[in-house]
């Protein structure tokens, strides 16, 4: 096991917050004291302060079937209600929730009181439409209302949703639907991207087309993208179901442990695993964790964040956090450069945005882009930045806080995992002094170590493991269908800690820096993708014998896919144009999992560097990747062989 360690890791800037956030900072010392005397009791005075249950709790957490946590069990709770009605009922209906801005300039603002009757209509239609509580429901949706609209509807009849980035393919979809075996999809016709519609209602019927469970009933459609969509039976409008049904809805409460969603994430192995998270615990988390990282005051602030609901940042901090705490948000469909380059900066000058969370890799392409872009535009009404993903390099995050900040306002790095749910490490802004490049802390009432591979903890500087010692509210509950592979992959390491995947270092001063995947994981974009996944699909096409895939640094994306192929040798003959071959193989990547995944490079290769056991040693292949001078080829079966493909990648 390697732990890279590619950080400035001498950064000692550190800056401390102004007296006049501090003055005003929500979350205070006050938080991490009382967390300390008494963790469950912090977590149980956080549930009830943040959320309104309908049959309050008594008991905070059973662990005495670990890794299976209960958190909140006898309490009863609408994780909807929670996000929309009781807003309303408490005055607040007049509320901006949404501010909507589409690709295309189109933009429609949306009050709680708008938005909560649009969720009981969806609610009302899911019903009819035959989905009870404990039902799968796809949502493969663009960033648009709609797609808030219909995890909340799913959420407020306790069905579960699993929601599918509109960037996958047909196969990966069809693979999720029947992973959970989904009997709604909820899709639109198509959405807006880099100025053009892409269409998605047609991979949806490819996908259910290839689908083996066939347990998909209805497809409900969202007309945005007006591109000519197929016609099917099972196929209903959104407007023509919704839009006519009742906003009347009363909703039911479920227990805390009944689950809310699925989603899914890259492992180790080939095949995602459906991250499973339930109701009380994971809304506490990330309502107490949306409010206190980023400094919520509801009132006044307007909130941002960059993510796409296809993945976790997305559930837990565009629906759950903010909704909870109802705050008042920007929802943007596009990409960053559609229009022009500032983009974004137009939008947060126009709705004065405040808080504003985005990912290391957007940053790193703006700054490559240039600072006079962000410069063209009134940014003064921010006033806390944050970051998540992956680690940021300190000159990012200078950058961040000199060029998009101003100068003077706290940049908060979030450190946490679709399985964690929530943000587990990150500065308090007005409280913690920040460190450029360092996600700093453990929140107040969760617990965090360094381990070294035999279970010991780390003393000192050096890095090791990083795992969470103490069951957490926002936890995942498993993998769904797959309870083994749940223990496996994150409890059978240390015992009844959480082996988060991750390497970590403390510094002198406690922070804690992360130092990268210890697993075959990449991190592209602030996105998790699978070497095993994406190998398994270069070996799907009819020209490749094997295949290697590692994650070389990259600057603007952090990580970059890099793939060595060996044709078969069939096939080897007769292909003579390699770039085109690699280009092929490349798409064809694209094609099965998703544009994401598509490799930088494919490099067609005699050899692989293999082990006496045949393990392929990727370590190498990403010395190779990286320019660097390749490492110890002493455990090699052929000691010659890395010279043969460096010769041949050059
Ligand atoms: C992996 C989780 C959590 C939302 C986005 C990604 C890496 C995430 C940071 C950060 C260093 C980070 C880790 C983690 N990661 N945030 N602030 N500093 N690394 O969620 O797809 O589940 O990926 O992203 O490697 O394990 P995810």
């Amino acid at each position: 096991m390697t732990v890279q360690i590619d950080h400035a890791l001498e950064e000692i800037r550190r800056f401390r917050p102004s007296p006049e956030f501090a003055a005003n900072a929500v979350a205070d010392a006050g938080l991490a004291e009382a967390a300390q005397a008494d963790r469950l009791g912090f977590w149980a005075d956080q549930s009830r302060e943040l959320l309104q249950w309908e049959k309050p709790f008594t008991k905070t957490l059973d662990w005495s079937n670990p890794p299976f946590a209960k958190w909140f069990e006898d309490g009863e709770l609408n994780v909807a209600v929670n996000c929309l009605d009781r807003h309303v009922e408490a005055g607040n209906g007049d509320r901006v929730a949404l501010h909507w801005v589409g690709e295309p300039g189109d933009t429609r603002d949306i009050t709680y009181a708008e938005l909560t009757d649009e969720v009981k209509r969806a609610a009302n239609v899911l019903t009819e439409l035959g989905v009870g509580s404990g039902d799968r429901v796809a949502i493969y949706l663009p960033m648009i209302p709609e797609a808030v609209v219909s995890m909340l509807a799913v959420a407020r009849i306790g069905a579960i949703h699993s929601v599918v980035f509109g960037g996958f393919s047909a196969d990966s979809l069809a693979s999720r639907i029947d992973d959970a075996e989904a009997s709604l999809v909820i899709t639109a016709d198509g959405g807006y991207r880099k100025g053009k519609v892409f269409p998605l209602k047609p991979v949806v019927d490819e996908a259910i087309g290839k689908s083996v469970a066939g347990s998909v009933k209805n497809v409900l459609v969202v007309r945005r993208g007006e591109n000519e969509v197929a016609w099917n039976d099972r196929d209903l409008w959104w407007h023509d179901t919704v839009g006519a049904a009742s906003n009347e809805h009363e909703a039911e409460s479920f227990e805390a442990e009944h689950p809310l969603f699925i989603l899914y994430t890259s492992g180790t192995t080939g095949k995602p695993k459906g991250i499973l998270h339930t109701s009380g615990g994971y809304l506490t988390q990330a309502a107490f964790t949306h409010k206190n990282v980023f400094d919520l005051h509801p009132e006044t602030d307007v909130y941002w964040c960059t993510a796409d609901i296809g993945w976790i940042t997305g559930h837990s901090y565009v629906v759950y956090g903010p909704l909870a705490n109802g705050a008042t948000q920007v929802l943007y469909e596009g990409t960053p450069d559609t229009p022009h380059p500032g983009r974004w900066w137009e939008i947060i000058e126009k709705y004065r945005v405040s808080i504003f969370y985005t990912a290391p890799t957007a940053i790193r392409s703006f700054m490559k882009a240039g600072r006079h872009i962000p410069q063209a535009f009134n940014l003064r009404s921010l006033r806390l930045l944050g970051s998540v993903g992956e680690p940021i390099n300190p000159e990012a995050w200078i950058w961040y806080r000199h060029v998009i900040g101003g100068g003077s306002i706290p940049v908060v790095d979030t450190w946490w995992q679709t399985e964690t749910g929530a943000i587990m490490i990150s500065a308090l802004p007005g409280i913690t002094d920040l460190k450029p490049g360092s996600a700093q802390v453990a929140i107040p009432g969760v617990s965090i170590d360094i381990l070294s591979d035999d279970g010991t903890p780390v003393e000192g500087v050096d890095g090791g493991l990083l795992v969470v010692t103490e069951p957490w509210p926002s936890m995942l509950r498993g993998i769904w269908g797959d309870p083994e592979r749940f223990k496996e992959t994150y409890w059978e390491k240390f015992g009844d800690k959480y082996f988060a995947g991750d390497g970590a270092r403390r510094d002198e001063d406690g922070d804690i820096w992360l130092l990268g995947r210890v697993d075959d994981v990449m991190n592209v974009s602030g996105h998790r993708l699978s070497t095993a996944e994406i190998e398994s699909s270069l070996v799907a096409h009819p020209w490749t014998a094997e295949a290697a895939v590692v994650g070389a640094a990259d600057e603007t994306t952090g990580q970059a896919v890099v793939a060595f192929v060996i044709l078969k040798a069939s096939q080897a003959e007769r292909v003579t144009d390699l770039a085109a071959a690699s280009d092929e193989l490349r798409k064809h990547v694209a094609t099965q999992i998703g544009a994401i995944a598509r490799p930088r490079q494919v490099f067609i290769v005699n050899e692989l560097p293999k082990t006496r056991s045949g393990k392929i040693m990727r370590r190498l292949l990403r010395d190779l990747a990286e320019g660097r001078d390749i490492g110890d080829t002493t455990t090699l079966a052929d000691t010659s062989i890395m010279q043969t493909i460096s010769d041949q990648v050059k």
